[in-house]
């Protein structure tokens, strides 16, 4: 079922709760060249938590830490490890959008309020999401500030490598639940579905899933849903949901125009990818006509391939960014495609495998 629309513009940030906000800072910077732009902590009035504010092109990264034991943020890191709190949405008009979603079944857990400072004002609300995730609603047309009341600039220096925006956000919910969250953001947000995998579409010989994705009508938002399926062993799904202990962000997608440019700096910079076969470059000039890349950096750098009738589009997948197999990113660029890949999800899951079977979970 789906109803009107909410008023979302795109995505704002996505806040990740991390055990040390200092150093994941620094990885994300010296790592991704995001740069540091924004701090808030107990020098800028904030007694319980430090959250660095880190941008590349317009997306936002916001990493938080607690600064003391017996608080929310704490009990997420302990639960989850790192991972995604808040993919935070820009909207028209706080007040109605609260409203509205809550009429409509979302669970409210934060009120709409105004924050104010020299800069304007900004104002705010969250309903909760799958898991623990929560959705901000931010509406920020009147503050000029660099983020949020509370937080001051910071000028780090940051070597960027190309990222430009969130592609889309990807959950994994528990076996049964993917109807449910598409069902959620249909009647909710007033999404649509945009696209469905079942488990033949994407299994390899030891696991499977299913896979839907939603999306808001600019496409602007792009949430693709995972469940395991059953298959002869574990499936990818059910290792992160058994490590995240419940559902979670599996990866976030992050678009940049030269991807070769991309992930040659990133692999430069120690950044670990996800290893595709060679035989995968065996005919892939047949299977995707016209690209515009050497075939040579696109094998040397393990770069996916895949196409729709609208075009082709490159990506590839880093290692988990954290010490639990949960978070990690996707870097895609679109050249004309709106596919998810699915041309590739054999040869990426079989990846994932392999790294699964190495911690000795399939
Ligand atoms: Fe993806």
């Amino acid at each position: 079922m789906k109803a009107d629309p909410l008023p979302i513009e795109g995505i704002d940030y996505v806040e990740v709760y991390v055990g040390n906000a200092k150093q994941a800072s620094y990885f994300y910077q010296k790592g991704f060249g995001f740069a540091p732009v924004a701090y808030s902590g107990p020098e800028t009035g904030v007694k319980d938590k430090t959250s660095y504010l880190m941008q590349q092109g317009d997306m936002r990264l916001l990493l938080t830490s607690a600064l003391v034991p017996d608080h929310p943020i704490a009990r997420f890191v302990l639960t989850h490890g790192d991972g995604v709190a808040d993919i935070a949405l820009r909207v028209k008009d706080v007040e109605w959008t609260y409203k509205e979603a809550v009429k409509r079944g979302a669970k409210g857990i934060r009120d709409p309020t105004v924050l104010k400072d020299n800069s304007g004002y900004l104002k705010g609300c969250a309903i909760s999401a799958y898991g623990d995730t929560v959705h901000t609603f931010i509406e920020r047309d009147q503050y000029r500030g660099v983020f949020a009341p509370g937080f001051t600039p910071i000028k780090g220096k940051a070597d960027p490598v190309g990222l430009q925006k969130v592609d889309h956000v990807v959950a994994n919910v528990e076996e049964g639940k993917m109807e449910y969250w598409v069902e959620f953001y249909g009647k909710v947000f007033g999404f649509s579905q945009l696209i469905s995998f079942d488990d033949k579409d994407i299994s390899t010989e030891y696991s499977a899933l299913r896979s839907k994705v939603v999306h808001n009508s600019s496409s602007t938002v792009k949430f693709p849903i995972n469940e395991p399926a059953p298959g002869r062993r574990k499936s990818q799904i059910q290792e992160y949901l058994d490590y995240f202990k419940g559902a979670g962000v599996q990866h976030l997608a992050i678009a940049t125009n030269d991807l070769v440019f991309t992930v040659t700096h990133l692999q430069q910079r120690g950044i670990e990818f996800l290893n595709t076969p060679d035989s995968y470059y065996e005919g892939l000039t047949k299977r995707v006509s016209g690209m515009s890349e050497k075939i040579e950096d696109l094998k040397k750098l393990r770069i996916l391939v895949d196409k729709d009738e609208k075009g082709y589009m490159l990506q590839i997948f880093t290692k988990p960014l954290q010490d639990r197999p949960t978070l990690f990113f996707e870097l895609i660029q679109r050249k004309g495609s709106e596919s998810f890949g699915k041309g590739n999800f054999k040869a990426l899951f079989e990846s994932i495998e392999q790294e699964q079977a190495r911690r000795g979970n399939l």
